[in-house]
């Protein structure tokens, strides 16, 4: 066997800790420790997370117990152990006891375990997990480019604004009729509007009162204010999950981004339909490039007729709409509220199903 790999795991227990945890526990990919009779030696948090599973209770238990039809799988690790050689599969498909079904690039690597015994190491990474870091990383990029240059631009536009709507009130009080000053008084008032507008598409500015907000209260308050503008056909159902742990946040700032979301569903429904407000709690979760702890995640759901095919790619740019009396501001102005909170809103779209996922990280990244 080739030394190398042998050596890599005296035993599972015996490697560092960060913050009182074993080094694979701080990993996003799942570790599964086999040992040579394929009964299960370890698994990391990120496999506990994906077998539904704690390490203490899954200890023991056969291949079979974990995964359905279990058979290739065994072959492939057989295969490893016996050549002591290291080798990666893309893309295997693997069906849990559990019910989930995962795609994962896998990789096989014999090890020796405490005892000497020799044991199999299967590292999964799910394929799906690139791809959504490089989205979410240019999605991130884009909101940042998209507010900067609106962030240059309101300001080239709102100081000859500012000129012209001083030029239009001294104008107006040289002007003897009444009937010429209705011209100046129009020339005030669509100053007035854009400048507005530049404001909003900015959103608010103040520095974020930030404080523990308990995320339920925040939907609850939107689910009110929501509930009163609507007609009776709708239904707002709330899926919380109770253990979700306060979030530090300016909690006018998240009501805000959260109304703009529920809101717009509310509209797509035109008044008859379900939404569902669910929250979950994500450990060892990438928002972006960035690993945290935990995350929450807050979706809502509708069983509208989905974002216009056309629109969708584009709905978090500012002046978006598909709406005759939407200014396509709501969600740019969402997104850069949970940006100021290093959360991210991703969207996923079908006829019968809209979701908006608010990401919103609960302890400093790790
Ligand atoms: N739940 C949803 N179902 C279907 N389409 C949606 C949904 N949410 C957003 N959209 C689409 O995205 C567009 C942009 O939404 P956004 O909130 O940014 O602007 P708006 O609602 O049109 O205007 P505003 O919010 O400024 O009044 C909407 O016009 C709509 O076409
Ligand atoms: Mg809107």
């Amino acid at each position: 066997m080739d030394l190398a790999t042998k050596q890599l795991m005296a035993d599972v227990a015996q490697l560092p800790e960060i913050h009182g945890e074993s080094l694979l526990d701080h990993l996003s990919t799942t570790v599964v420790v086999f040992s040579s009779d394929f009964r299960l030696h370890y698994i990391n948090t990120a496999g506990e997370v994906m077998f539904a599973q704690s390490n203490r209770h899954a200890r023991g238990k056969g291949i079979n117990e974990l995964f359905v039809n279990a058979g290739r799988l065994v072959a492939h690790l057989g295969d490893a152990m016996e050549s002591g050689q290291v080798f990666n599969q893309r893309a295997c498909r693997h069906e849990m006891t559990n019910g989930l079904t995962v795609i994962v690039n896998c990789t096989y690597t014999p090890v020796s375990l405490s005892g000497g015994q020799t044991g199999i190491m299967l590292e999964m990474r799910k394929v799906d997990h690139h791809l959504r870091v490089e989205q979410e990383e240019q999605l991130i990029a884009q909101q940042e480019a998209t507010h900067s240059l609106l962030r240059g631009l309101a300001h080239e536009i709102k100081n000859p604004l500012g000129g012209l709507r001083g030029a239009a009130q001294l104008l107006e009080k040289e002007i003897p009729d009444s009937e010429l000053r209705e011209y100046t008084r129009i020339i005030i008032g669509e100053a007035d509007r854009l400048h507005n507008l530049m404001d909003r598409m900015l959103g608010p500015n103040d520095v974020p009162n930030m404080q523990a907000v308990n995320v339920h209260e925040i939907l609850e308050r939107v689910r009110e204010l929501v509930l009163v503008e609507a007609d009776s056909g709708l239904r707002i159902i709330q899926d919380y999950d109770p253990s979700l742990p306060d979030l530090m946040a300016d909690p006018g700032l998240l009501v805000q981004a959260v109304l703009n979301i529920v809101r717009n569903a509310a509209q797509a429904l035109e008044g008859r339909g379900e939404i569902i407000l669910r929250t979950r709690v994500q450990r060892k979760f990438n928002i972006g490039n960035k690993q945290h702890r935990l995350v929450a995640c807050v979706e809502v759901i509708d069983n509208g007729p989905g974002i216009d095919a056309a629109l969708r790619a584009k709905i978090f740019y500012p002046m978006v709409t598909s709406r005759s009396d939407g200014t396509g501001l709501g969600l740019s102005i969402a997104q850069s509220l949970v940006n100021r909170h290093q959360g991210l809103i991703e969207c996923d779209s079908k006829p019968g199903e809209t979701v908006f996922t608010i990401l919103l990280p609960l302890e400093e990244e790790t």
